[in-house]
């Protein structure tokens, strides 16, 4: 048996940690071109998230205002269902960030034949994206932290790229079991069972403060920012209450 902390546990958990990421990333390729936008975007984010598409089409409407002209990202871009329409109405460049390769090609064949010349898809890990640091002007999360195993660096990396007065949007759907045990055990739990507070926790940990929540049914939906430059991001019908 090896010591707890021996090299060799590590490695053998990234091991597992890969198999799994690959497994997700083929699970969602295969349901790319059609079950994912019928199954997924038209009926489980409904029960899961009531009116759901009203809220996110405020958060990437809140993004685009804070962008300006900057680029926006949306990771992971999964079909593109959301971010298409954010594109159309962005004067900047969009990127959609996905680990599974089915996920990207339909994204990309959805811009082409909305003709969106400004929207750009790219197949990476959200836990080393191909990017500059402070590259984004705005950044969206959208319906993906509780499927990525290994959250906590993942936030890191989209606050990376986010540029100091950009605000980073997470719409996060999960059975938050993880609030009835302690921190210490819930960051081993399956990232769709995180609390708030274990999702306050990434945040923190990658720098960036809470600015505002809100629920609907078993998604969350929250506003965090670099603590040095509060935005006027001003709140609309809809938006998330201002966190203090
Ligand atoms: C529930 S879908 C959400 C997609 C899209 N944002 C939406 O709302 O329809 C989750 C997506 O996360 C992607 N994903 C899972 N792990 C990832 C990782 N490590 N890096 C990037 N994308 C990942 C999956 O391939 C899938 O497309």
């Amino acid at each position: 048996m090896q010591p707890r902390g021996h090299p060799r546990n590590g490695a053998l958990v990234n091991r597992a940690r890969r198999v799994i990421q690959n497994l997700i990333a083929s699970g969602y390729s295969a349901s790319a071109s059609g079950l994912y936008d019928k199954i997924v975007v038209g009926r489980a984010f409904r029960l899961f998230g009531g009116e759901l598409a009203r809220a996110l089409a405020s958060q990437g409407a809140r993004a685009i205002e804070i962008a300006g002209h900057q680029p926006v990202l949306d990771m992971p871009v999964g079909t593109g269902h959301f971010t298409l329409q954010w594109a159309g109405a962005h004067p900047g460049v969009v990127a959609g960030v996905d680990i599974a390769r089915g996920m990207v090609e339909v994204a990309r064949r959805g811009a082409m034949r909305k003709d969106l010349s400004n929207f750009s898809a790219v197949q990476a890990d959200a836990h080393r994206l191909p990017f500059a640091s402070e590259a984004f002007g705005a950044v969206l999360c959208t319906n993906g932290l509780q499927v990525i195993p290994d959250p906590e660096p993942a936030v890191r990396e989209l606050a990376r790229v986010m540029a100091p007065s950009g605000v980073l949007f997470l719409s996060v759907i999960t059975v938050p079991l993880g609030a009835l045990v302690p921190p210490a055990i819930a960051r081993h739990m399956p990232p769709f069972l995180i609390a708030r507070r274990d999702v306050e926790n990434m945040l923190q940990e990658a720098g960036l403060e809470l600015r505002a929540f809100a629920r609907q049914r078993a998604a969350m939906l929250m506003e965090a920012g670099k603590p040095a430059a509060r935005v006027s991001s001003v709140r609309k019908a809809g938006a998330p209450s201002r966190c203090s």
